[in-house]
């Protein structure tokens, strides 16, 4: 098997688990992910950046075999994550002489979940190079993208960026480097909503740091590397700090058709004054499309009738998600109908505990189906929307 270069002594021996179909058993795959692994050989050292999920495990094996390897120096941990880190027990079991070389707390991390000793580590700082002979690796402390333990490592002499999750994209339909004509963008998106935007206030900073480094290559640890960093960084500014679009999601269940009815009348009265409306139907929910729309949407209604006094069980699921997947939006709302009584509006607020700073919107509940009072508090509600656009 020919094995894959980045540049010249720089390999690519990391898997492509096409028959993934679900990452963190949240997020459905269309073509499954990679788990990017690579090799570099210096003059003196030989260090592996990153390994692989343990289930595929033997193809890193083979290719480390197939290169004839029979030494590894450093393993570097960029992130304790098992995807990127599992395998680091079996590695050290053909490699004992290899120092696993990381930060202080993904060495606490990694300890913790994968029976590893004190002395099998060397830890480094921000700033700190590894050299290999003629390559040297310099460290980058990168927390929060997208665990406290997070870091880069920079190749200095062929200006390679190892940037972990950051950039990542869970595909497999690529060589080694993104073509630049495939949609790369719809899967780095949908990566970043789950991944990287909870984070995005904190992270951003790292986008100038990255920039300041000139790298030739950005190598991330899912999907696909990019010769042109420029593409997936400035899709990163784009998405971490705007414009938004002009776009609104509903995402909504109704039983009877009452709320089903209301979520009609909005979205018309939106559409009528030039919105894009994203509706999302709960109970059959497309997870990834949703969170791609949280990126870029500016706000979001909820629309549920009422159960027993509670939010119907389907809209908690995208409630949850809008709550911890922390999209910058500037209003939520929330419409639906109900029969004898209602507590949804309490009871979907409390369960936004981190967008304590984004304006909940008046809700509009109707008892019954909706009435003319009804249609003229939601045109009230598609004007305030608007302007809340328009801002
Ligand atoms: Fe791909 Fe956070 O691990």
């Amino acid at each position: 098997m020919s094995i894959q270069q980045l540049v010249p002594s720089v390999f690519c021996v990391g898997s492509k688990d096409q028959h993934r179909v679900l990452f963190d058993q949240l997020m459905p795959l269309s073509e499954g992910t990679s788990y990017n692994a690579y090799l570099i050989k210096g003059s003196e050292k030989t260090a592996l950046i990153d390994t692989v999920y343990p289930p595929c495990h033997q193809e890193l094996i083979q290719k480390l075999k197939d290169l004839h390897i029979d030494r590894i120096d450093y393993i570097i941990a960029n992130h304790g994550e098992q995807d990127h880190t599992g395998t680091l027990p079996e590695l050290l079991k053909l490699f004992p002489e290899a120092k696993i070389v990381t930060n202080a707390k993904c060495k606490e991390i990694t300890m913790g979940f994968l029976p590893l000793q004190e002395d099998q580590y060397q830890v480094v700082t921000d700033g700190e190079e590894l050299s290999l002979g003629d390559k040297t690796i310099r460290f980058m402390m990168a927390p929060w993208v997208h665990w406290p333990d997070t870091m880069f490592s920079f190749l200095k002499e062929d200006r390679i960026l190892f940037s972990t999750d950051f950039f990542g994209a869970h595909a497999t339909n690529y060589d080694v480097f993104w073509d630049g004509k495939s949609d790369i963008a719809s899967l780095a998106k949908a990566y970043y909503a789950e991944i990287m935007m909870p984070f995005a206030k904190i992270w951003v900073k790292y986008l100038d740091k990255i920039e300041s480094l000139h790298p030739q290559i950005i190598a991330p640890s899912h999907g696909p590397a990019y010769k042109d960093p420029s593409f997936i960084i400035n899709l990163y500014r784009q998405w971490a700090e705007g414009p938004k679009e002009n776009k609104t999601v509903i995402v909504s269940v109704s039983m009877y058709g009452s709320t089903d009815k209301m979520v009609s009348l909005l979205k018309k009265e939106l559409e009528n004054k030039g919105i894009t409306v994203k509706h999302y139907d709960a109970v059959h929910l497309k997870t990834t499309e949703l969170a791609k729309d949280l990126v870029d949407c500016q706000g979001i209604i909820v629309a549920s009738p009422t159960v027993l006094t509670g939010p119907h069980p389907a809209v908690i699921e995208p409630v949850f998600l809008l709550n911890v997947l922390k999209p910058t939006v500037r209003y939520i709302g929330l419409i639906g109908s109900y029969s004898w009584g209602t507590l949804i509006a309490n009871q979907i607020t409390a369960l936004l505990t981190n967008h304590k700073n984004t304006p909940i919107l008046d809700p509009v509940l109707c008892k019954g189906t909706p009435t003319e009072e009804t249609v003229s508090e939601l045109k009230n509600l598609a004007s305030t929307i608007a302007e809340m656009h328009n801002r």
